[in-house]
């Protein structure tokens, strides 16, 4: 990981690699811009008057020894029309000037971005915006590529310039947040993008072991384990599997003793070929993502650890392949979950429910304050909303809202649909309770249904991220092509709110 800071220093005197100043449209400049241009003489503005640059969003142009400066590049970097700037564009902004000072073989940089003004947004906020869009902007996956990797990062260290020392102290406190939020979506992708023979139950467990902390317990239940605790929705679904399930419990003690935590429950599908039910074979590799829920999860309680979150979370995994072995389960079979309830299986696809039932029933014994789940459940949802927004379905109307907030101002969002009483009774079964799926017709509805049998009356928000979880062409943010991490902002700032 780069080395951010926060310092205070007039443009033209900061040494180093390159300093980095906004541009924006029409060639207009900002403070430290303008300061600049004065000791640079006619240097700059014959520049501006003469080059292509427009000052377009992203775009990026570097000078080399300019009069009056230290650094050794001044790097214009377009930021586009200022009334169009966003909290989330200034995110993306870094994540592009991050990617593009790697390519120059940048060093050390110093970034006068945060004097740019995103409308109703304070300092904080925006150093906290800047530091993770240059943190995941740099993220890389090639640990499998043995020829032509770079082992290392050109970028070393960054400073986001501030305008004032007064801001200094709490701008801190935001790279502390910022840094805390990266690692815990690193975390979360880098689980994620394993393959499934990498990525197994067990070696999932063993991942949420390295998290133990004096604060954080983990505790990983094996196959014995799980058939003693009666965890027999998980163990149906684990039948066509050679590999033994694994049932990963955390507890987080950060608020006080008695306070009763925020259940985090995440989908660990180390590898879902669909079962007996058997998925297409087009991007059934995609499916080794099936336990993005769970990475989220996971990433989440490293971003409370790193940040000492004074509160109590509590998380449930689940964790299984759905395979197709000689003892797995089929189409018909009536299973008979921990929690009591007996569900009909009619596709063995719809996998994730069933273990899911399993942890929520265990998470509500806990007795949580609310509960929040996090699955790659259902393709109905990629359907609906594409990569823009996760599923959100529940019965917690504070958390919805509260989770609706930290959507809109982390970019990870998330938008409602219904979970109207009509749709229950598509999931009702002539010989069981329930049946694993309630037909074509509002597939995200009716699995959210079916969780909603498993939380009694504790306050609860589903999260569907089967859209969101993963982005195979990559975004400025996520530039791999692979796991997203999406949750993990969500959730860490939701959580900050609450203390
Ligand atoms: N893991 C899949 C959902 C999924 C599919 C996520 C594609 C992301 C992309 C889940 O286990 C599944 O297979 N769901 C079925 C349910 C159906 C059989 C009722 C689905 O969505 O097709
Ligand atoms: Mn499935
Ligand atoms: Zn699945």
């Amino acid at each position: 990981m780069i080395q951010i800071d926060v310092q205070v220093e007039a443009a033209y005197n900061q040494g180093g690699d390159a300093i980095v100043l906004p541009l924006l449209e029409r060639g207009k400049l900002t403070e430290s811009g303008e300061a600049v241009q004065t000791v640079a003489g006619d240097m700059i503005s014959n520049f501006l008057d003469t080059s292509d640059l427009s000052g377009d969003f992203g775009e990026a142009c570097v000078l080399y020894s300019v009069t009056g400066t230290k650094a050794r590049r001044t790097v214009f970097l377009g930021a586009g029309e200022e009334v169009d700037l966003s909290l989330h564009k200034l995110r993306v902004l870094a994540a592009k000037l991050a990617a593009k000072l790697e390519r120059n073989a940048i060093c050390t940089a110093s970034l006068y971005l945060a004097e740019l003004n995103v409308k109703g947004i304070s300092l904080v906020d925006k150093v906290q915006a800047i530091a993770e869009g240059l943190y995941l902007g740099l993220y890389k996956f090639d640990k499998y590529q043995t020829k032509n990797k770079k082992n290392k990062h050109a970028l070393q260290s960054v400073s986001i310039m501030l305008p004032s020392v007064d801001h200094l102290a709490v701008a801190k406190e935001a790279l502390v947040k910022a840094k805390a939020t990266a690692l815990g979506t690193i975390f979360a992708r880098d689980l994620s993008n394993e393959p499934g023979n990498v990525c197994t139950p067990e070696w999932l467990g063993d991942q949420a072991k390295t998290l133990s902390h004096e604060k954080l317990k983990v505790t990983v239940m094996d196959k014995a384990a799980i058939e003693k605790a009666g965890f027999t929705a998980l163990l149906a679904v684990n039948q066509g599997s050679a590999k033994e399930p694994r049932f990963i419990v955390l507890e987080y003690s950060g608020g006080k003793k008695d306070d009763a935590p925020v259940a985090l429950v995440g989908k660990g599908l180390t590898f879902d070929a669909g079962g007996i039910s058997i998925k297409p074979a087009a991007a059934m590799d995609e499916m080794k993502f099936d336990m993005c829920g769970s990475a989220a999860v996971l990433g989440i309680f490293k971003a409370i650890t790193e940040m000492n979150l004074p509160l109590n979370v509590l998380g449930v995994i689940p964790s299984t392949e759905n395979l197709l072995g000689a003892a797995a389960y089929k189409p018909g079979d009536i299973i008979t979950s921990y929690q009591g309830t007996t569900i009909e299986v009619l596709n063995t696809d719809a996998e994730g429910r069933i273990i899911l039932c399993d942890a929520l029933a265990y998470a509500v014994e806990q007795k949580p304050a609310e509960i929040i789940d996090f699955a790659t459940l259902t393709g109905a949802c990629v359907i609906a909303l594409g990569g823009q927004a996760t599923g959100l379905l529940g019965t917690g109307e504070k958390v919805k809202q509260g989770l609706k907030e930290s959507g809109m101002h982390t970019h990870d969002r998330v938008w409602e649909l219904p979970l109207f009483d009509e749709y229950q009774k598509q999931i009702d079964s002539k010989i069981a309770d329930i049946k694993n799926t309630g037909g074509r017709e509002a597939g995200t509805i009716t699995a959210a249904c079916f969780l909603s049998r498993f939380v009694g009356d504790v306050p609860w928000a589903h999260l569907d991220i089967a859209g969101t979880a993963w982005n195979m062409k990559g975004t400025d943010i996520s530039p791999v092509g692979g796991a997203t991490g999406a949750g993990v902002r969500l959730l860490v700032d939701y959580l900050s709110r609450k203390v």
